[in-house]
């Protein structure tokens, strides 16, 4: 079990900079109503590059186990995160195939093997030469095109991330309370196989959504009506991706945190994000009059994040020039 740390707590409405495996021990037991947050999705982005798969797996269980304490009897977890659709996999076997689509010479294995027959002996540069072609063609058609990487890369298959979230959530004593989809931007740029194969771009995430036993308060007024039919009753939420995200390259749209805190706290509870980034937790938050905690190990990360708030901290006295602020911000998300 996680040991909590009462000494020197960390305090709402601040954004802290450190490991999450050592600042969350020193929150308040039971204080928070959610904890909303995208962790490191092991897709070597910059604040990733040290931690081997391995690491990265304990990071999250033990993040999550760190949870478990600090959050409300009847709160909630929501992790966003994605499967990983390129990940590395030595044992894996190159994958051939014959890639039609894409031939320039029109030759095929079966020639090649006919005019083998009658001469046995003949290696690949005879062939080529019989066929006019380059012996690499006939390599290939014999052998098969290596469609995913070169021949010295590892090969990438798709893996599920979701098993491992739930397996730790369920470890520390969270229960899988629901799971939505979060429909984005079709990446196309992180899907470099794609064109070369049958595989999918990536355009989805997901959310799931841990419940900590104990009375949860169920306000279904917090959502006007058409809130509740456009996506407070839906799985699936298509939010369009950050585009302006020059400062944090990881960003989530407001819209997105937004959505859980309405959903899931009151007005004046504790929102926590321990992988903060650019702040957007924090923003979202402050939309909703909702206070937050934020902790990110890039003191870069932590800057702009306090920046963002105090910003919209400037406008606090006056809820109609801060949602005016919140959608300045939205808009340079690109999401409104
Ligand atoms: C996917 S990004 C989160 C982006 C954020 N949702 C936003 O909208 O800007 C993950 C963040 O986790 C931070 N991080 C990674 N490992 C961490 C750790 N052990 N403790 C605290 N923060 C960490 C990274 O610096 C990065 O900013």
């Amino acid at each position: 079990m996680a040991v909590i740390n009462i000494f020197n707590p960390l305090v709402p409405n601040n954004i802290y900079h450190g490991d999450s495996r050592h600042l969350l021990k020193r929150i308040e037991r039971h204080s928070v109503a959610l904890s909303v947050w995208s962790p490191p999705y092991y897709v070597g982005k910059y604040y990733e590059k040290d931690l081997s798969f391995d690491d990265w797996k304990n990071l999250l269980k033990d993040v999550i186990a760190l949870h478990f304490p600090i959050i409300k009897p009847g709160g909630f977890l929501a992790v966003n995160i994605a499967d990983i659709l390129c990940f590395k996999d030595q044992t894996m076997p190159k994958i051939m195939a014959e890639n039609v689509s894409r031939r320039k010479v029109t030759l095929s294995k079966e020639e090649i093997v006919a005019i083998k027959s009658s001469h046995p002996d003949w290696n690949r540069y005879q062939l080529a030469e019989h066929f006019g072609c380059s012996e690499q063609t006939i390599d290939r058609r014999l052998n098969g095109n290596n469609i995913r990487g070169g021949k010295y890369q590892s090969q990438t298959r798709v893996f599920l991330v979701g098993a491992l979230i739930e397996e730790a959530a369920q470890e520390a004593g969270f229960y899988l309370y629901d799971r939505r989809i979060w429909v984005k931007d079709a990446a196309w740029e992180n899907s470099r196989w794609h064109t070369i194969s049958y595989r999918s771009v990536d355009e989805s995430e997901y959310l799931y959504i841990f419940w900590k036993p104990g009375i949860t308060k169920v306000d279904r007024s917090r959502l006007t009506k058409e809130e509740w039919v456009n996506w407070g009753s839906r799985g699936v939420w298509e939010i369009p991706s950050v585009r302006s995200n020059a400062d944090h390259d990881s960003k989530f749209p407001v819209e997105l945190p937004r959505r859980v805190i309405k959903l899931f706290t009151q007005p004046g509870e504790i929102v926590l994000d321990c992988f903060m980034g650019s702040g957007t937790t924090a923003l979202a938050a402050m939309s909703e009059k909702r206070q937050y905690i934020g902790i990110d190990k890039e003191k870069k990360s932590v800057e702009i994040a306090k920046k963002a708030t105090e910003s919209i901290n400037l406008y606090k006295k006056e809820p109609e020039q801060m949602d005016l602020m919140i959608n300045e911000i939205e808009a340079s998300y690109g999401i409104k």
